[in-house]
């Protein structure tokens, strides 16, 4: 591929020119026959096919995404525009963005940690001013009806990261906003496009 997608994106949408960058919330392995939901394998060549066509990739691994071998390995892509996150955190354009992968479950399975390991490693990123929190599982929003960790979303709404991003559990509406203001956008099976306010 080459590095003209963007470009494309940029036009068709009336966006200003500038880079454009992509979030990656986990669970993009497909079986190869897309005959069936619920296989996991390798995603590496996704993540390095979205660093081909824009600026950067920031991320974090589904319960269903690998990288190689080990399931539970983290990427080692030799692409500084490539920036996988677990229990990390990194900055990128003057954006303090942590990361999480994986879910809350029985941590002798695939991508997972126990709910307190889980809230425990969400606190400690959120100790640090974040702006935008990136989780393959994450928080609830009970008057919405809507699935996920209620510990977690208590830790956003305490801790107050400026977004939260999900996927995971599929919600109806993509974007909500907990007590206290923090707004959490849910990207299971959708794409979201975010603009930079006008100055
Ligand atoms: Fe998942």
């Amino acid at each position: 591929m080459t590095r003209t997608v963007h470009k494309e994106v940029a036009l068709r949408m009336n966006l200003p020119t500038g880079s454009i960058g992509v979030f990656l919330a986990g669970d993009f392995y497909t079986v190869p026959a897309f005959d069936k939901r619920g296989g996991s394998g390798d995603v590496s060549e996704l993540w390095r096919g979205f660093a081909d066509d824009f600026d950067w990739v920031i991320g974090v691994a589904g319960n269903h995404d690998s990288f190689g071998e080990d399931r539970n390995a983290a990427p080692r892509f030799n692409d500084r525009r490539i920036h996988y996150l677990d229990n990390q955190r990194v900055t990128v354009e003057g954006l303090k963005i942590a990361g999480l992968a994986g879910i809350i479950g029985n941590p002798s399975r695939m991508r997972r940690r126990s709910e307190d390991s889980y809230c425990k490693a969400s606190e400690e990123l959120l100790d640090s001013q974040t702006d935008i929190l990136i989780t393959h599982d994450g928080p609830d929003a009970p008057p919405h009806g809507f699935v996920g960790s209620t510990l977690v979303r208590e830790a956003l709404e305490i801790l107050q990261p400026r977004l939260g991003i999900r996927g995971h559990a599929h919600w109806n509406e993509p974007f909500v906003e907990l007590d206290g203001g923090v707004n959490v956008l849910n990207v299971d099976a959708r794409v979201v496009i975010l603009r930079e306010r006008p100055a």
